[in-house]
């Protein structure tokens, strides 16, 4: 954070938000509509190959020029600048930030440290286009000579969740006659049923983990070498059935698997962002090099877009400020994702991890607990399942969820009516939650009285709308790479730091004292509180 930042309760655009927020809760989306005919039209940005209609959000055109003067009193662009030029902008951890430079077109300059990491990036992505050419080919022989037809990713949170998103969402792109599997969770039943019904012969194990120490992945890792080794019983097999994505060599060869079966990345890469380096190893495997060049340069088309636009017309910055401002000023405390496609079943729980993990900080880059709200809750189903669950409190509830609309103009299984059905739900649910329906309007529907009240819908319920042509690899790029930058422009503006995670690490060492105490044979003298006391000794006593 530069020092000529104000602290961000301070800035004189933070103030004025404040004060202006009470004039834009008396005000209905109702209202808005009506002053602006053209309001539907004109509160868009159609670029990048994303429609993008922010007009169902309670703002005004004073609002935006208010979030646009936070940004820019916020150091918006200088920020972007640092990231996009290698500076070491993860302060806690000491790192640079460059998970674009994962999709920099060959030939361009990324400096990290008076380095170009260009070429290296480059050269690993060449590597794993040659792997995955044979092995989508079929050369490339486990240790009987068999060909290799199933995949499992070993890996657990960014070195999971994006590859399982990206297999999941580019499905139809898939190559058919590989079968993959992704394990993270260290419960047992998730390694089991994954490989039930799989020969050790015809499977490669891709252990995905950055720092490659992972307990989860390390252990899921283990099991799965010796489920492999006591088929194939010979240490020799591992080298034809196991490759490695991450940054730790010496831990990968600790483990067995030969360097040369590693693909490597860096710790300018942050885990949760970590779906376009190696770690989308799987990715590659299943959908081939043309189509992961597709959606690298996806990507990069939204980096250059966040990169060069002016704020007015940048969809990850109007993105940001407008969850922002449903956050801090209109006091939603969560967001529901909800894309009308099937193939994105796994983008919500991919995006929990983006966003919480990056911005669910309550100390500054200073060090000083903030005086607002930070990182929202993200959650969400696809539609139209998400309709007859848990729209019911979206749209009647006593709490405001601002809603993230997923909709394509083409689906990839054009059957019958089925996509218009789809698409006029995803509309029917912008339009109810924004107009809702008012007691006048019920009672002319010859609602007897009592029951008006409960047929009220009272709207005023902001939702965003992306529509896009069609899922293809380059727009997930776009769509992920979107998500990023406006996570990275709420941070800037909380002034945390939105690319550690100590939160995790508290549960993590607490872990490694209670293993033992399960475990020891003579009873343990336990330090914990009383709770964790007895839930260890009941454990202990109960277990078979
Ligand atoms: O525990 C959280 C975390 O560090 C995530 O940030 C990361 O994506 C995940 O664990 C897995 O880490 P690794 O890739 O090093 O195994």
């Amino acid at each position: 954070m530069s020092n000529s930042v104000a602290p961000l309760s301070e800035r004189a655009s933070w103030k004025a938000l404040q004060l202006h927020a009470e004039s834009v809760k008396a005000r209905h989306l109702r209202q808005l509509f009506a002053e602006d005919p053209q309001r539907g039209e004109r509160l868009v940005i159609d670029s990048a190959g994303i429609y993008f209609d922010y007009s169902k959000n309670r703002v005004t055109d004073e609002t935006l020029s208010l979030l646009f003067r936070l940004a820019e009193e916020s150091d918006l662009r200088g920020r972007i600048d640092a990231m996009f030029g290698g500076e070491r902008i993860n302060i806690t951890e000491n790192r640079a930030v460059l998970h674009t430079a994962l999709r920099a077109p060959k030939g361009s300059h990324v400096y990290f440290d008076g380095e170009d990491v260009v070429p290296a990036v480059h050269e690993v992505l060449d590597k794993m286009y040659a792997f995955a050419e044979r092995i989508r080919g079929g050369d490339w022989k486990g240790h009987t000579g068999a060909t290799i037809k199933n995949i499992v990713n070993i890996g657990i949170g960014g070195s999971d969740l994006g590859p399982v998103m990206a297999y999941e969402a580019l499905k139809d792109s898939s190559l058919r006659e590989l079968t993959f599997r992704f394990v993270s969770n260290i419960d047992g039943t998730d390694f089991a049923e994954a490989t039930k019904d799989l020969s050790p012969e015809e499977t490669l194990f891709v252990i995905s983990s950055k720092t490659f120490t992972t307990l989860e992945t390390m252990t899921n890792a283990r099991t799965a070498r010796a489920w492999s080794l006591a088929a194939l019983k010979d240490d020799a097999a591992v080298a034809k059935h196991f490759v490695a994505v991450s940054t730790n060599a010496a831990e990968v060869s600790k483990f067995g698997i030969d360097t040369a079966n590693m693909f490597e990345f860096w710790d300018w890469v942050g885990g949760r962002y970590s779906m376009d380096s190696a770690i989308g190893i799987s990715t590659l495997l299943a959908i081939g090099t043309e189509n992961f060049k597709a959606l690298l340069s996806g990507f990069h088309e939204m980096d250059e877009h966040f990169r060069t636009t002016p704020f007015e017309q940048n969809i990850p910055v109007l993105l940001g400020l407008l969850t922002l401002w449903n956050t801090n000023f209109l006091d939603a405390h969560s967001i529901a994702v909800l894309p009308y496609d099937q193939y994105l079943k796994r983008f919500p729980a991919y995006l929990q991890q983006l966003t919480m993990e990056s911005n669910g900080k309550h100390v500054t880059v200073t060090g000083k607990h903030v005086n607002y709200e930070t990182g929202p809750i993200y959650w969400g189903e696809p539609g139209t399942n998400g309709q007859h669950s848990f729209y019911q409190l979206i749209h009647q509830g006593t709490r405001l969820v601002p809603c993230d609309f997923i909709a394509f103009i083409d689906s990839l299984n054009p059957l019958g009516s089925h996509h218009d059905y789809l698409t006029a739900n995803v509309f029917a649910q912008s339009e109810a939650l924004a107009f809702g329906k008012t007691a006048d309007e019920v009672k002319a529907e010859g609602t007897v009285d009592w029951l008006v009240p409960h047929r009220v819908f009272e709207g005023n319920r902001p939702s965003n709308t992306f529509l896009i042509q069609g899922l293809t690899p380059s727009v997930l790029g776009k769509l992920v790479a979107m998500y990023e930058h406006a996570v990275f422009v709420q941070g800037i503006i909380w002034e945390i730091d939105s690319f550690d995670q100590w939160g995790v690490e508290l549960g993590k060492v607490l872990s490694q004292r209670i293993i033992p105490e399960l475990q020891s044979p003579e009873e343990p003298v336990l330090k914990h509180d009383s709770s964790t006391n007895a839930l260890i000794r009941r454990y202990r006593s109960l277990k078979k």
